[in-house]
């Protein structure tokens, strides 16, 4: 990735520029950051619209339609992640690798919110700390690929870049980008959040309950007796709160949560179109999120990405993989976050559980030495794929563990704060990845292999994942 100083004018046609975003530039004239300023950039992982008539006409609908979430929630969530940035709370962002147009069903999204909320109560007692819930979910629709073409039963089409842009049909006219998607997944997104905004208030978080669930799988599990003590330790904990007056039944703060929004921020006329300017504060929101990602196909310092989401005042995240030099974590840090607001960028490192150990930690003191507050998060997922002699893409969850290992030493080894994970799940019984306590074998991986991209842990190994990290923590 380039780090070379940025320098353009103002493409042509923008006599108004939007509010400027949280960046050291100018607010007007050449070089001013406007909702529409990326254009000017080089834009990765865009899909090739065959009618650019047919997409104008949908991105002039979505300017116009409700914002998803609202400034004042992202706001909320900043200072949830800031609290992480200064170690005294811990992210869990987990969900699907692509939302599809297919699985709307409420008993769907309600696993995920489960195991989801499972997770988080198991963490929140390891780590002895508030966990900040954020969800891939609610608008996770698009995919960056390696590859432009993929080979589905000997032939060749392009590579499926998920349901907003064009369907996973194996045939060229069904894998044609079509902007109504963009409609589509707005809709989709607000449906979601909808239905998880009613379940997060609801009494389904409730923490009892929620308890109640762990202690179910706990009983089911093979490894259940490793992880009974820390059941064991909750429920006296609960008890405990109970014994001193505390009604766990009307304590809004034990039944009522918080689950964010976040997704890749990979369509950028998507993107732009959804973003809104903040009545109270006269900045600019991308309000198709409460958090937004840049992957690691396109945080390129000089491309369209970075350009975008500069601007806006969302919380950010980066991926970070194992290629990423100091000098760019430094100049993304630099760039992102030049007002060193504590929360607004996260990086999300997948760096493989091979060379995590050696790659992690020169990061780790290049943005310390720059004085420049981030959120550092594990993806231990992104760098540990592999393919099956079959071809079946998988992940082992030793590997996944290993990742996890390494980046808690690394972060112990230089002084700063491990400040969460970030995976891949879905709450069905899935057989996508290997391994776990009650383990996925090689053989049993076409059982149910549903993922339309990366394969997920199901519940079980999401529990399991979780149990260990709680350990991790406390041992740390
Ligand atoms: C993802 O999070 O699904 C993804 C594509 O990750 P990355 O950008 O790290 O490869
Ligand atoms: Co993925």
């Amino acid at each position: 990735m380039s780090s070379a100083p940025l320098r353009r004018s103002r493409p042509l046609g923008q006599q108004k520029p939007d509010p400027p975003g949280p960046t050291s530039r100018p607010a007007t004239g050449a070089g001013a950051w406007t909702t529409s300023s990326w254009r000017a950039f080089p834009a990765g992982q865009q899909p090739d619209w065959p009618d650019p008539a047919a997409l104008e006409s949908v991105l002039a609908r979505l300017r116009g339609v409700p914002p998803l979430v609202f400034a004042g929630e992202a706001r909320a969530l900043l200072a949830g992640l800031g609290e992480v940035c200064e170690g005294r709370a811990f992210l869990l962002q987990a969900g699907e690798c692509v939302e599809s147009f297919r699985d709307v069903s409420a008993p769907a999204i309600r696993e995920r919110l489960k195991v989801l909320l499972q997770m988080s109560a198991v963490l929140t007692y390891g780590a002895m700390l508030p966990v900040v819930k954020v969800g891939r979910l609610a608008g996770q629709f698009a995919k960056p690929r390696t590859e432009p073409t993929e080979t589905v039963d000997g032939v060749e089409l392009p590579s499926f870049r998920g349901h907003v842009v064009h369907s996973d049909e194996p045939t060229l006219e069904a894998r044609t980008p079509d902007p109504e998607r963009l409609i589509q997944g707005y809709y989709q997104a607000a449906s979601t959040l909808n239905l998880l905004r009613a379940f997060t208030k609801g009494g389904f978080a409730d923490l009892t309950l929620v308890h109640t669930w762990n202690r179910e799988f706990v009983a089911a599990s093979p490894a259940g007796q490793r992880y009974e003590a820390l059941a064991d330790e909750i429920e006296r904990a609960l008890r405990f709160i109970q014994s001193i007056g505390i009604d766990l039944a009307n304590e809004p703060s034990l039944h009522e949560v918080d689950v964010w929004t976040s997704h890749e921020g990979l369509l950028l006329e998507y993107e732009e179109a959804l973003t809104r300017t903040d009545s109270l504060t006269g900045r600019p929101y991308d309000c198709s999120a409460h958090m937004l990602w840049i992957g690691e196909r396109t945080r390129d310092l000089d491309g369209a990405h970075v350009e975008f989401f500069s601007g806006v005042d969302n919380p950010i995240g980066v991926k970070l993989g194992p290629t990423a030099t100091v000098q760019d974590a430094v100049a993304l840090a630099e760039r992102l976050n030049p007002g060193r607001i504590p929360g607004r960028l996260t990086f999300i490192t997948r760096m493989g559980a091979r060379r995590v150990r050696d790659v992690l930690p020169p990061l780790l003191r290049a943005v310390q030495q720059a004085g420049i507050p981030v959120v550092w998060v594990c993806d231990p997922m992104h760098a540990n794929l592999v393919r099956m002699p079959s071809g079946t893409k998988t992940r082992r969850f030793d590997e996944i563990m290993e990742e996890l290992h390494g980046f808690f030493a690394a972060h112990r080894e230089v002084g700063t704060w491990p400040g969460g994970v970030h995976l891949e799940f879905t709450g069905e019984d899935v057989t996508e990845c290997l391994g776990g306590s009650e383990a996925v074998l090689e053989d049993q991986l076409d059982n149910r292999y549903e993922t339309l991209c990366d394969p997920r842990l199901n519940g079980r190994q999401s529990l399991d994942l979780a149990f260990r990290v709680a350990e991790l923590m406390r041992a740390g």
